[in-house]
Formats: C-alpha cells, structure tokens, sequence
C-alpha cells in the first residue's frame, strides 16, 4: 500500500457518457450534462498496487474446492450489542467493509464508538476521527461509561474527575484524529488493529487528487483504498458517512458498491428512537433492523421495540390506530395517528410524518371515493408514533382507520390491530408474513385482528390455514367493510 510513491496522475471522465478530460468542466461538452465530471486516479504502471487495478493481480489467485474454504458462521467476532449484531447478521465478519450512513447528529459516532469499547475488551480497535478531537471523543467515551455503566459501577459515576472515571476506559481502544488517508494507513500499520474505524469517509483525503475531501472522487478512491486494506489484511473496516440533501457532499450511495454492508441510522433528531436498518449486507439477510433509544448515557437497546412505541398510547382516543409492520425478520406494532380538520385557507393539505406522501394521498383518495369520507375540504395530518419511518403498504389498513376514526370521531376498537394493503377500488390485500405479525400482537395482548380475507387453496390449507388460535381474526374483503368493523363498540 506504498501508493505514496507510486507515480499516478488524475483526469475528469463524465459519469455520463464518459468523455475524458484534463481538466474539470462544468458541462461535459459530448453529452451537455452539467456536472458530471468526476476525478479519477490514472495508475502509470500497469500491475501497480492499488484497487483500481485489483484486476491485475494475476497469478496471484488459486481455484479452491469450496469445501476447503473458510467462512463458517463461527468466524465472525462477537459483538455484545446484540440489536447491532442482529443487523450484520451475527457479528463482525472478518475483513469485511461496513458503511454507517445516517443524517448528520443522529448518533452514528456515539453508535461506532460504543461498539469500539465493547469489543476493546478482547480486540485492539483504533478509532479514527476527522471531526473530532482525541480529547472530544475521550470526553464523549466518559460519557457513555458513566451513562451505561451507572448501575455496574456507581462510584465512578459519581467521580466527576473525568481521570478517575478513564480507569475504567480500555488501553486497546486507540484514538488518533487524522484526515490524510496514507497517514491513516501508515498508523493502521503500525497499530495492527483488528476493527477500524474511520469517522467519517467524508474527511478523509487522498493527497493525490486535487479535489477536496468529500467530493466524489475522494471518497471513492478512500473508500477503496480501505477495501483493500480490509481484503488483504482482514481488519474490519467501519466507515462512518454523512447523507446530505444537497449534492456538494458526496453521499454514501457512491460508497453502496464498495463495501459489503451498508448500514442507516435512522430516526427522528427531535425523538428518542432510532433504528439500524441494513439495506446491503453480503453476509446476512438485507432489511433487518435494530432498534435503540438515545439517552444520556448514549444509545440503549430496545429489545421489544412494539412495547416501547405503544408505552404512550391513549386507549379509546379517536385518531389512532395499531399496525403491524415487518421491519426484516421482526415484526414492529406502531402507533397510527390521524387528524382530520376543516381547511381554512384555499387547497386541503395532506401532512405526513413516518409515512410515505404519495402513499397518505392515495389512501385519502380512496377514502374519499370508495367509502364516502367527505375529505376534500378537510387537512389531513398522519404520524407514526415514535419517529420511524413506514414503508410497508401493510399499514396501509391502520392509517386509513386512523383517519376515518378522526373524521367520525369514533374510536378504534382498542384491542385490534389492522393489517392490509388498501388497492385502488377500495379492496384489502394480504401482506406477507401474516403468521408473524399476529403472533406478534397476540403477545402484546391484542384481541382481535382486522386482516384481507385470506384466499385459501385446496392443496396447502392456504394462507391463514397456521393463524396463532388466541386472537380473533376477522376477516373482510374491502376498506369499507374493515372500516365497519374496526370503527364499531367491542362487546
Ligand atoms: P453523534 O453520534 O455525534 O451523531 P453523528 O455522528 O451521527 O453526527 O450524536 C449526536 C447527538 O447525540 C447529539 O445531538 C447528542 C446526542 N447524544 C445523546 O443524547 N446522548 C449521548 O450519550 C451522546 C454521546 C450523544
Ligand atoms: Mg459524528
């Protein structure tokens, strides 16, 4: 990795249509996008080092039967924050690279650097930060030990001399503020950590290109420089970056085919709640998610995430409804709340928050035409309790009971949950993984469920054959007939 002395040069190729220039243009003058030029490393030798010609590494690769080839399950590291480890798949894969992205100030440094001193206790980890200093960090790590660790060791989180508390920090978590990426690499060398981590890929800096740090080139040229460090000698590299909404930062999504895992942190900034979503992982099933809660003591574990986002709910209030949505393997029930109120002023509005827009308007447009519901002159506000995020048409039931039970002001029956995606003539859609989700409300002391009339096939018993027998199932065909039946007194 002596890419120091090997003699590159840089030139600008279109992302477009891949015209090559010197220089950078704002236009590319072949195909007249506007900024598309993007700075890439030329490598004068043929065969030199470095992941733009790992193509090259000819002769060095030998065939093996694959029954001779390691990778069992047994090898990953353990990892002692189990809603983390639940997101890789089960651990840390050695040599592996993973991508942390999130909104800048959710907790993704607090997140990596929890992780690093979990797992100093048995591997040597060197954290690497680019926005903060040793000191910072050090003061942060404090932080989190006497917030976690309050209840093991009540004395220490007492001391206010922030020495006192250090005894208790671990001698194999090194810390190093760094942005010159070969310096990184020289350090790496020298400390031969087994996990790194680069906080974030959006500082670091190749000195051999000219564009800043941050800029497309850059990060991708970095990232891939840490692919290869993680390859060929089989630390496992974590890269922290930000998503920004401008384009002048270059987002993760350039890094997405780099790595092998991509990670988010998601959540609302101004909530307790966030998640760790996977949305790549070559080592584990994809859409698995890990739910935390930021406190003072930086992030803890939420194991049963539906009681946590029920722990607020007004049994009997109009307005809200339960749904069962998969996050992965897992099934989550939230908290749907509607309001609808007269609009005062010109056009209605359509106000969501933790689910899709164009979702909330087609349910309020089948609303309006299948089952009657006078919204047009009416806004309409949905929010997801909790600050997450759904994606799922399974909820697609519950927000629409959520609405209508505002509009009626009727209460939703408090002890159903409703799962079903609502298509556009008003009819219910069987979501997947029905099993789960009932059992799931069954645990949480649902009594009844309002799910799609389930189509039951002669050979295999059909779907809804294997329902959990505790919960009552009521089952309807359309938005209309759910509404009737979530919306009337239980008995
Ligand atoms: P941070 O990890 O710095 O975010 P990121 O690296 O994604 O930019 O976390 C930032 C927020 O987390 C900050 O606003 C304060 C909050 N926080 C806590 O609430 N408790 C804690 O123990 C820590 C360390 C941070
Ligand atoms: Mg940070």
């Amino acid at each position: 990795m002596n890419m120091a002395k090997t003699k590159t040069h840089t030139r600008f190729v279109c992302q477009q249509c891949g015209r090559v220039s010197a220089s950078y243009m704002g236009k590319c003058p072949q195909c007249s996008a506007f900024d598309s030029m993007v700075e890439e490393v030329v490598h004068d030798e043929p065969v030199a080092k470095g992941p733009a010609n790992v193509r090259g590494l000819t002769g060095r690769s030998i065939p093996h039967p694959i029954s001779e080839i390691g990778g069992e399950a047994e090898d990953r590291i353990h990892l002692p924050i189990g809603e983390f480890a639940r997101v890789l798949g089960g651990g840390i894969v050695p040599g592996s690279i993973i991508l942390v992205g999130g909104d800048p100030g959710i907790g993704k440094s607090t997140l990596l650097l929890q992780m690093a001193m979990e797992m100093a206790d048995k591997k040597r980890v060197l954290y690497v930060s680019g926005e903060e200093s040793e000191r910072q960090i050090k003061m942060r790590a404090v932080r989190l030990v006497n917030g976690v660790g309050a209840q093991r060791d009540e004395q220490a989180s007492k001391s206010l001399d922030g020495s006192a508390v250090s005894l208790n920090l671990p001698n194999n978590l090194l810390l190093v503020t760094e942005t010159n990426l070969e310096v990184i690499l020289n350090h790496v060398r020298d400390s031969k950590p087994d996990l790194l981590i680069v906080d974030s890929i959006q500082t670091v800096y190749l000195s051999e290109l000219d564009s800043s740090a941050g800029s497309v080139s850059q990060v991708r040229e970095c990232s891939s420089h840490l692919r290869e460090l993680a390859k060929s000698s089989g630390i496992s590299v974590f890269m922290i970056g930000h998503v920004t909404k401008d384009g002048a930062i270059a987002g993760p999504r350039v890094l997405e085919h780099i790595v092998d895992t991509v990670l988010y942190l998601e959540g609302d900034r101004f909530q307790a709640y966030r998640l760790l979503r996977s949305v790549k992982n070559r080592f584990g099933a994809t859409a698995e998610v890990g739910v935390f809660e930021m406190r003072e003591g930086g992030l803890v574990e939420v194991t049963n995430p539906s009681e946590a986002f029920l722990a607020e709910r007004l049994v009997n209030a109009a307005g809200s409804a339960i749904a069962v949505t998969m996050e992965g393997t897992r099934p989550i029930l939230v908290e749907i709340q509607g309001l609808t109120s007269p609009t005062q002023f010109g056009n209605a509005r359509r106000t969501p928050n933790g689910v899709d827009f164009n979702r909330l308007l087609l349910i309020t447009a089948v609303l309006t035409r299948r089952v009657g519901l006078k919204l047009a002159e009416h806004d309409v506000f949905v929010n997801v309790v909790g600050g997450i995020q759904i994606d799922e048409p399974a909820a697609d039931l519950a927000i629409a009971a959520a609405i209508a039970s505002s509009w009626k002001d009727v209460p939703v029956r408090a002890e159903a949950v409703l799962i079903g995606e609502i298509g556009l003539a008003g009819e219910l859609r069987m979501p997947g993984q029905m099993v789960a989700r009932l059992r799931e409300a069954q645990k949480l002391g649902f009594k009844t469920a309002i799910v799609p009339r389930a189509i039951r096939s002669p050979h295999s018993g059909g779907m809804g054959s294997e329902y959990p027998k505790g919960i009552e199932i009521i089952e309807v065909r359309s938005l209309d007939q759910a509404l009737d039946a979530a919306l009337k007194k239980s008995k």
